[in-house]
């Protein structure tokens, strides 16, 4: 046999499945698609989650767009964070060109342009379907972590959020928290040390600045009704083609805390939500995370080890979660080894540092005979990669060169006008475009203190009526009905979810 007849077997034979796949390329041997050889990856383990990665400019957002593509005519629908704004394109049909006429013709698949069922997500003032998410949903354990609180602050917010509970304080956005603590390190300060024991107001102080710190980049936008339900983003069309959700999030490149804030709580609540499945034919929600260094440069430890937990954890939900990023050293490795599939885009090999990197990137892939790793990721043209994942008995498939086909869908922005379109055509634009302030703790609060204040000059007045009035006969005696601080219970859907937090069950 030849050496292309044995690669061609070799392939083939490595990538075969039994039950239902995708394909997202061919294989490329010396340089040269192999026809034929397809790229099939299994649906069944496609929630064994994965790393799109390479330098700028190799086609790492155009992978996903096939990948997201891809899945969507297999029913399934995919969730993807668009942080440079190019992939709202993925609504409208392609436009047909040699270029992708010939790359078809190398790897021997058929192509067509088609445009696909979206929905454009925001969580800022852009148009679309905005997702917002409670302060209660997030629980006192995620909402420490994502203040960088230490155990005796968390100890605090864990009484804070109990606090409400007890008292069905509804904890809605950032105005509530603050003025619960506000509250509770001032008029209500002996209620609280009588029930649940003091609290530091130095503490507080610390907890307070740091809400506010969340606040100044932009987060208050993003805590509040109505809240996202994430049963939303698991969609189907009429076709029975599965929705991408694009959640456009251009304007938060330069707000790292928030993206990470926002990521790990989306997480967060898909697995809150998701039944425990085991494992199953194909996944129900597929989500890729693109310019993802942006969640891991400035994260924390702490979370750091919570997105480490959820993504270990989110599988058994039919989750499958994707990282692109530039270098897959911007991966914590705890979260890298988790990684079934690598689909790896040239690097280049400027610096030694480059090089380093370079070698641990290809000491992460499967030894072959038919490639030496590390030439290959220098020498791979735009839209090839390197290849890795996991057939269906979880091992790992042979390591390819691979010339990803191209997407169907057009590889760039929509204008305004098709923009709007797809969100006059959403389904759930206008169920989340109501901003709703409910009869919230900080509502409540403010009667409260309000109608303390009141009762204090009625006190006052009273004494004064007294004096006025000593020495005549009493005839009546008015009792003062006391006010009480919870005047409505709290119906929010929200609420019922919990007010002691979407995690604790989950991060023990
Ligand atoms: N699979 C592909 N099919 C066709 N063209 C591609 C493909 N991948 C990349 N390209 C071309 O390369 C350009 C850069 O790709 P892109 O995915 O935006 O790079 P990256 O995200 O790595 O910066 C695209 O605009 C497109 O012209
Ligand atoms: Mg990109």
């Amino acid at each position: 046999m030849s050496r292309k007849e044995d690669f061609f077997t070799h392939i083939n034979g490595g990538y075969t499945c039994k039950g239902d796949y995708i394909i997202l390329g061919g294989a490329i041997l010396d340089g040269e698609a192999v026809a034929d050889t397809h790229i099939k990856i299994p649906l069944k383990t496609l929630n064994r989650h994965g790393l799109i990665a390479g330098a700028t400019g190799t086609g790492k957002t155009k992978t996903l767009q096939v990948f997201a593509e891809q899945l969507s005519l297999k029913g399934i629908p995919s969730l993807v964070m668009d942080v440079k704004g190019d992939l709202s394109g993925v609504a409208r049909p392609g436009a047909e060109n040699d270029f992708i006429r010939d790359r078809h013709a190398k790897i021997n698949l058929p192509y067509t342009t088609l445009g696909f069922p979206v929905e454009l997500l925001t969580i800022s003032e852009q148009n679309g379907v905005r997702l917002r998410a409670t302060v209660s949903e997030f629980g006192p354990v995620l909402f420490s972590r994502i203040l960088d609180l230490n155990d005796t602050q968390a100890g605090i917010m864990s009484i804070i959020f109990k606090y409400c509970d007890d008292n069905k304080l509804g904890l809605i956005d950032l105005k509530d928290i603050r003025k619960v603590i506000q509250y509770l390190t001032g008029e209500g300060k002996e209620e609280l040390e009588k029930e649940y024991g003091a609290v530091s107001p130095a503490s507080a102080g610390v907890i307070l600045r740091k809400i506010i710190e969340l606040e100044q980049q932009g987060a208050e936008r993003f805590f509040g009704e109505q809240s996202f339900e994430i049963t939303d983003l698991m969609r189907r069309d009429s076709n029975g083609k599965g929705y991408i959700n694009v959640m456009r999030l251009t304007d938060i490149q330069d707000k790292p805390k928030l993206f990470s804030t926002f990521m790990l709580s989306l997480l967060a609540e898909v697995y809150n939500t998701m039944p425990e499945r085991g494992d199953q034919p194909k996944p129900e929600l597929m989500i890729f995370i693109d310019e993802a260094h942006l969640i891991f440069s400035q994260a924390s430890k702490v979370l750091l080890e919570q997105i480490e937990t959820i993504v270990k954890l989110i599988r058994s939900k039919g989750v499958g979660v994707y990282f692109i990023t530039q270098n897959p050293m911007d991966v914590p490795s705890p979260v890298l080894s988790q990684l079934g599939m690598k689909i790896q885009h040239a690097l280049r090999a400027f610096t030694a540092n480059d090089r380093k990197d370079i070698r641990l990137t290809s000491d992460n892939f499967p030894l072959s005979d038919f490639y030496n790793t590390e030439e290959a990721l220098t020498s791979l043209g735009t839209g090839e990669a390197l290849v890795t994942a996991l057939n269906e008995k979880g091992i790992p498939t042979p390591l390819a060169a691979m010339m990803v086909r191209a997407p169907m869908s057009r590889m760039d922005v929509l204008s305004a006008e098709e923009i709007a379109d797809v969100n006059g055509s959403s389904q759930l634009v206008t169920k989340y475009s109501r901003t709703i302030d409910p009869d919230s703790a900080a509502e409540m609060l403010e009667r409260k203190i309000a109608s303390a204040e009141a009762r204090r000059s009625e006190d006052a007045a009273r004494k004064v009526r007294e004096k006025e009035t000593a020495g005549r006969p009493r005839t009546t005696t008015r009792r003062r009905t006391a006010t009480s601080p919870v005047v409505k219970v709290l119906t929010s859907a929200t609420f019922i979810r919990g007010v002691m937090g979407i995690l604790t069950r989950a991060m023990k």
